[in-house]
């Protein structure tokens, strides 16, 4: 039978908006699944809510709501925001469900069967006014260890102290502030010490989990693997266990079982399966593969496969984990505004942008990656407005022009050879994908258009196409067939973009299943393309910016300043506003000042091309250039344009010199020029003085 494949994410709780935090997970999984379907596997792609336990009850209380309404509202907007960042689940379902509770009491009635479960009588901590079992981040008490006031029952915040909330000195509840007691109670435990083998041999498997977390997890092992109370006594929002009065399954019992009920549902609802257990049956030809955080392996890895093993059902094939968010190089967090929910960003941007930067950041481990507003806007820019869909634009719109949207047939010569090339790299992008390598995938993508926009401008059509207009087809077709290849590559991670891609080449959506033959030419030559629009707008500043208005920790929104890049200097609010006199070149108020025509004469601009391009070391900012100026030999400037430009993104490039500066030395080299460039918030451009040949006069 041909491999099922159910991938799944982690369930976000019902209490909360989804933020850009989670979407690094969603955006994730939703880039492996939508890459396995363009390679024609048959696969499935599940999330749900969940919804169980005392924070939710507490919350939904608070607004004066049930937990079921409560827990409704959040279903609706999350599987919105689900929708509208194109996270293409199968289904999107609750574990407050009877699917869940069905395989919630199925699944108990196994591990009790089995003699995994043990009933112990366990002493906690009570409030006696709220008359309740209080969990731990629910007691409040000074650190035993550090002496803070105001820690939580299970760790202190301040020195990172684990210890139980008896430790704590003067605890209170958290709720209503009452000195809790201890209390006896009988709870239920799954035996997960009778599984240590089982687990032990499951970390050793190739590909289950990343090694480093695998050994990670060896240190539960030494201490001797507690069993796992999976109880909790009423008030409780959650399924009652069958045969107990007033106790509850614990939420993280029931969370996981919510994979296995969102399947059923799915099944149920499009009739594809007959129940979940062609999935999760233990004969089933399925690889079940999560995707998580860091924070919750110890419940995927340990708990999760023991559960299903003891059931009789089928255990996850791999677990993927990845890092935690950043912003501006730090923890996100509410006070400081870094916490974007997904509707505060949908309001203001593209999905798309931040589904490309993370793909652009991603690797396969759990390394936590930075969202620096900055280098988000950069990368944005840089790679895929100007370099993805400038090339786009360029061979588009000239075909659609002058050229009346026909192609030409493919024929021999470099444009044959940049496609060939380029098609050559499909594999290395497969292989990316497939070990969740994007960042690299995306590398190679960038690489792919870069070399086509090089080959533009060697080649460039647009002078062509007046003295020899099937030459200049020829160009712009084979450019084509590199912009489908993009399209193609780049569908699982900018799917809305990349479908407006084929709509403007007129072609069908290629997928990663149909590159697998790909050849030259690459494109249907005997269809007309269709109408070209911009893709996606440049990433303005201020756009960006908003992302994350101020706040009172915070007050201005300003990119933070990368690791080791200096600050800009802040002038003192006092400072006297330039006069011409203090600052020649300027007018009161910092407006240029008037200037003769024979001062402007004095500036000599040229038309140059850019031959060759390289970083300077230890100058982020700075490339250093080999421009061609029409003069006997070609000049060397060093440009400080390398945060808008890669020197694979220039060189080719058509640029405004200014030729008749003194030289100066940048970094020890000596630079003989200037070149022009246009500057909006930020956001920098090459002035392009089209394709007049180097040494053109420019006035
Ligand atoms: O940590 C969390 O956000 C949990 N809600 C994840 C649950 S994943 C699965 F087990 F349901
Ligand atoms: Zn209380």
């Amino acid at each position: 039978m041909a491999e099922k494949i159910l991938v799944t994410s982690a369930l976000p709780y019902a209490n909360g908006p989804i933020h850009i935090g989670h979407l690094v997970e969603y955006i994730q999984t939703d880039i492996y699944v939508r890459f396995l379907r363009s390679c024609g596997k048959d696969v499935l792609y599940f999330c749900a809510d969940d919804t169980h336990g005392t924070p939710i009850e507490l919350n939904a209380a608070k607004q004066g709501l049930k937990p079921e309404e409560f827990v409704a509202r959040f279903y609706e907007l999350h599987k919105k925001d689900f929708e509208d960042f194109g996270i293409s689940v199968d289904w999107f379902h609750s574990t407050h469900s009877p699917e869940n509770r069905h395989y919630s009491e199925y699944i108990y009635g196994q591990l009790q069967a089995k003699g995994d479960i043990e009933r112990r009588d366990i002493e906690q901590t009570y409030c006696e006014r709220d008359k309740r079992f209080l969990p731990d981040r629910f007691i409040r008490g000074t650190c035993p260890n550090c002496k803070a006031p105001e820690q939580y029952g299970d760790a202190c915040e301040k020195c990172g102290k684990a210890y139980s909330p008896t430790d704590l000195i003067e605890p209170k509840c958290a709720l209503c502030g009452t000195p809790p007691v201890r209390k006896h109670s009988a709870h239920l435990f799954f035996k997960l010490s009778r599984h240590e083998a089982f687990l032990r041999e499951l970390l050793k498997r190739p590909g289950f989990l990343h090694p480093g977390l695998a050994t990670q997890l060896q240190s539960f092992f030494e201490k001797g693997l507690a069993d796992w109370d999976i109880s909790r006594d009423g008030p409780y929002f959650g399924f009652a266990i069958p045969g107990e009065t007033d106790k509850y399954f614990y939420v993280w019992l029931d969370a996981p079982i919510g994979y296995i009920a969102t399947t059923e549902k799915w099944a149920k609802e499009t009739g594809r399966a007959r129940s979940a257990l062609d999935y999760w049956g233990p004969d089933s030809p399925t690889r079940i593969v999560h995707f998580i955080g860091k924070d919750i392996v110890y419940f995927h890895a340990l708990f999760w496969p023991a559960v299903l093993k003891v059931a009789g059902l089928h255990g996850p094939s791999e677990i993927k984990v990845h890092g935690h968010l950043t912003v501006n190089g730090e923890k996100m967090s509410k006070s400081r505004g870094t916490l974007v929910s997904a509707r505060a960003y949908l309001d203001i941007l593209e999905p798309s942008y931040l589904r490309y930067f993370y793909a652009a950041s991603l690797g396969p481990g759990p390394e936590d990656f930075d969202l620096s507003l900055k280098d988000f806007r950069l990368r944005v820019n840089g790679e895929l407005v100007n370099n993805v869909g400038n090339l786009a634009n360029r061979a588009l719109t000239m075909l659609a022009g002058p050229l009346e949207k026909r192609l030409a047939p493919g024929r021999e010569g470099p444009g044959k050879a940049l496609v060939e090339a380029a098609l050559a790299r499909i594999p290395e992008v497969r292989e990316a994908f497939e070990r969740l390598e994007y960042r690299n995938a995306i590398k190679v993508i960038v690489e792919i258009a870069q070399a086509a926009n090089g080959f533009l401008q060697a080649q460039a059509p647009w002078a062509k196409v007046k003295t020899d207009a099937e030459a200049a087809r020829a160009d712009l077709s084979d450019a084509a067939d590199i912009v489908a290849l993009l399209g193609a590559l780049l569908s699982p991670v900018i799917p809305r973009v990349t479908e407006k891609l084929f709509a403007q080449l007129g072609a069908p959506p290629l997928t990663f299943a149909a590159l697998e033959k790909a050849r030259y030419p690459l494109l249907d030559r005997s269809r007309p393309i269709g109408t070209p629009e911009p893709l996606l707008p440049r990433l303005e500043e201020e756009r960006v910016n908003a992302l994350i208005p101020p706040s009172p920790e915070q007050p201005a929104a300003k990119e933070a300043p990368k690791k080791g890049e200096k600050k800009a200097e802040k002038k003192p609010a006092e400072a006297p506003a330039p006069t011409p006199q203090a600052s020649p070149g300027a007018g009161a108020g910092g407006a240029p000042a008037d200037i003769e025509y024979d001062d402007f004469a004095k500036v000599s601009l040229r038309a140059g091309k850019i031959l060759a391009a390289e970083k300077v070391a230890g100058a982020d900012k700075l490339l250093k250039l080999t421009v061609d100026l029409g003069e006997a030999a070609p000049r060397t400037i060093v440009s400080g344009i390398a945060l808008a430009y890669t020197p694979e993104q220039v060189s080719g490039r058509r640029v405004v010199v200014v030729t008749n500066l003194k030289p100066r030395k940048l970094k020890g080299i000596e630079s003989r020029g200037m070149l022009l460039t246009a500057e909006h918030q930020g956001n920098l451009s090459l002035l392009d003085p089209g394709d007049m040949p180097p040494g053109s006069v420019v006035k």
